[in-house]
């Protein structure tokens, strides 16, 4: 037997017990006559004593860090306890021990505050992994998913797996492909998602349907992407939007509870697209705190439902005169700021990610004046009008944004997150759940002047907007003003599920009729050869007694590393890839000997 008990199990009430502990040496400290090792395994660190005797046993086989060992001994009670870990009451007099591997010395330290840089440590992750940081993390990810399968087996869902060797399933990223040696010449794709699957589960009756599974998309990578990556997958018949806005906020409650011990009791916040856009300029607003964008500017087509406020900053300002759109947000409690402080947030805005030309403020001083940068051209009334039509109130700073519209809401957007984690109003032990609905059903394509869905081609229209969709030709006559054709206002019976400003899951009601389908791929310009070579299996299907249906899928790591306060998914990956997409580790991706292109038939003759 190797081990009696683990390293993180031994209290006070195992006194004098004889047991044996095996694990890593964690560190090694020489007092006088006697050692002090601490021997570390998944459950914790429990400090071994070897006396003065053991030293002749210790000096010809010597002990380095992350040795593993084996070690019998009494457990004493330590008279210099350690609060800060379980089993510092206590220390393992060892009688006996026994090296069963050694270690090389490893390229940092396995510690908290580890001194290794990130490539090193994505280079020898098997290393990484046994710091406790990591392994928290990891923890927390498994009890996600315990958790997400407690609850979904007890509402009746099935987990069923799906292929990875597939045809490429459009979710808006480039497929990995696989060739084929029994087909030379062709390919698979490795899936974007199950999503294709899961609708035809529903045809087969299968009713509710899970898989915490794999996808696998070739695009640009961020902090809170990566190349394979997984999803909690789910398909639901008979519903309609509300049933699965129901079931899944309780999922996302559920693991709440269970993992971070939160009674998640208020109700999810929902908010259209359009609101999300006007209020907060993006569509997946964190809304832990206010701070909304107010709208002086913008042209009639963005919102057409909105009130247009721009007389408010009529006058002599040419910037404001000639800008597309202008934003203002009010930032509590900051009229005070200083020249420096405002410069800095000047060319905060003009960085290249940012991209404005400018920042205009308004200070609304605890008096009641008002200072401006723009006194020159508006009256103090007028600067007063305009701070109170951002909701500013005394001590506020009025921070504006103007220049072309998609850049400056994106700006804005960045503006305000950029503040509220400046004041300290993004904690990561608060969680704002929302649900973003109503999406456009379709997106403009400037470069093919055509429709591409937005969501993905398999989500239904508004069921009162299926008439427009039906009884117009998606050809766009003139693209200047695609926003005029009937399409650009189509809403998708689609919702996402935002936490704290990330999107952590989005899905939607699907198109169940072979009619309603072949017209949304004819109006994403596939002819029906291209239909039938493509989806013809799903087509197929749909004429076979297929039932409404929906579903969504949630971004496991993602949703991971938001309940673990972190930004990086990476972090919640036991093996992730690095932002090249590669995996240090094994060195992939990586050549492939030329016996492997014979089998497959293939000759590599790279273009560049
Ligand atoms: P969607 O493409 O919105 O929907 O993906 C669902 C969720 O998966 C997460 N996600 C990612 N996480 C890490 N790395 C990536 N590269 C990555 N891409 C997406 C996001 C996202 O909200 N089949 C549909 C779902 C449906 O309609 O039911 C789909 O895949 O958190």
């Amino acid at each position: 037997m190797y081990r009696t008990h683990t390293c993180g199990e031994l209290r006070s009430a195992h006194q004098n017990k004889q047991v044996t502990l095996a694990g890593w040496v964690q560190t090694v400290r020489k007092f006088g006559s006697i050692t002090f090792v601490d021997l570390r395994d998944r459950y914790g660190i429990t400090q071994l004593l070897f006396e003065e005797s053991l030293n002749a046993q210790l000096d010809a086989s010597p002990l380095g860090r992350e040795f593993v060992l084996q070690a019998t001994g009494k457990v004493n009670e330590r008279t210099n306890k350690n609060p800060n870990i379980p089993t510092g009451d206590i220390e393992l007099i060892v009688s006996e021990f026994r090296i069963l591997n050694k270690s090389a010395v490893p390229p940092f330290t396995i510690q908290d505050d580890t001194d290794g840089g990130d490539d090193l440590r994505m280079k020898y992750r098997y290393l990484d992994l046994r710091r406790n940081a990591v392994k928290k993390n990891l923890e927390l990810r498994y009890a996600v998913g315990r958790s997400t399968r407690n609850y979904l087996h007890e509402n009746n869902f099935m987990d069923i797996e799906t292929p990875f060797l597939i045809k490429s399933t459009p979710e808006g990223a480039r497929d990995f492909v696989v060739p084929s040696r029994m087909n030379p010449g062709q390919f698979y794709a490795l899936p974007q998602s199950p999503q294709t699957f899961k609708q035809l589960l529903m045809v087969s009756g299968y009713d509710r349907y899970y898989q915490i599974v794999k996808c696998f998309r070739d695009e640009d990578l961020r902090a809170d992407r990566q190349p394979e990556f997984t999803q909690i997958d789910c398909e639901m018949c008979f519903v309609e939007q509300e049933d699965i806005l129901n079931m899944f906020e309780g999922l996302v409650k559920r693991i709440f509870k269970d993992v971070k011990g939160i009674d998640y009791t208020e109700t999810v916040e929902r908010m259209t697209w359009e609101e999300a856009m006007w209020q907060y300029g993006n569509d997946k607003p964190d809304i832990r705190f206010g701070m909304k964008l107010c709208n002086l500017k913008f042209p009639a087509h963005t919102f057409p439902s909105k009130e247009n406020i721009s007389s408010l900053i009529a006058g002599e300002f040419a910037v404001f005169n000639d800008a597309e759109t202008v934003i203002a947000i009010a930032i509590p409690g900051c009229s005070e700021y200083s020249r420096k402080q405002t410069d800095e947030l000047t060319e905060w805005v003009k960085r290249p990610q940012i991209g404005m030309k400018g920042l205009v403020f308004i200070k609304c001083n605890a008096d009641g004046t008002f200072k401006s940068s723009v006194d020159k051209f508006y009256s103090e009334e007028k600067l007063k009008a305009i701070a109170e039509a951002t909701g500013a109130q005394a001590g506020d700073l009025v921070l504006i944004l103007a220049g072309a519209e998609e850049r400056t809401r994106k700006a804005s957007s960045e503006l305000r997150l950029e503040m509220a984690q400046r004041l300290g109003m993004r904690r990561p032990d608060e969680f704002k759940l929302l649900w973003v609905l109503d999406f456009p059903l379709f997106e403009y394509d400037e470069e093919g002047n055509r429709w591409v869905a937005r969501h993905h081609p398999f989500t239904s229209p508004k069921p009162s907007q299926i008439e427009t969709m039906i009884n117009n030709s998606p050809v766009i006559e003139n693209a200047a003003e695609y926003l005029k054709h009937p399409y650009a206002g189509i809403k998708a019976n689609a919702y996402d599920m935002v936490l704290n400003g990330n999107e952590i899951g989005g899905g939607s009601i699907r198109i169940f009729q072979r009619e309603l389908q072949e017209k949304m791929f004819a109006a994403l310009g596939m002819d029906k050869e291209e239909q039938q070579h493509k989806f013809g299996f799903l087509l197929g299907a749909f004429e076979y007694g297929a039932p409404p249906h929906g579903g969504i899928a949630f971004g496991f790591d993602r949703l991971c590393s938001i309940l673990g306060g972190s930004e990086s998914i990476r972090d919640f990956i036991a093996f992730p890839k690095n932002n090249a997409g590669r995996d240090v580790m094994l060195d992939a991706p990586a050549s492939i000997d030329a016996k492997q292109f014979d089998e497959l038939q293939i000759r590599l003759d790279l273009k560049n």
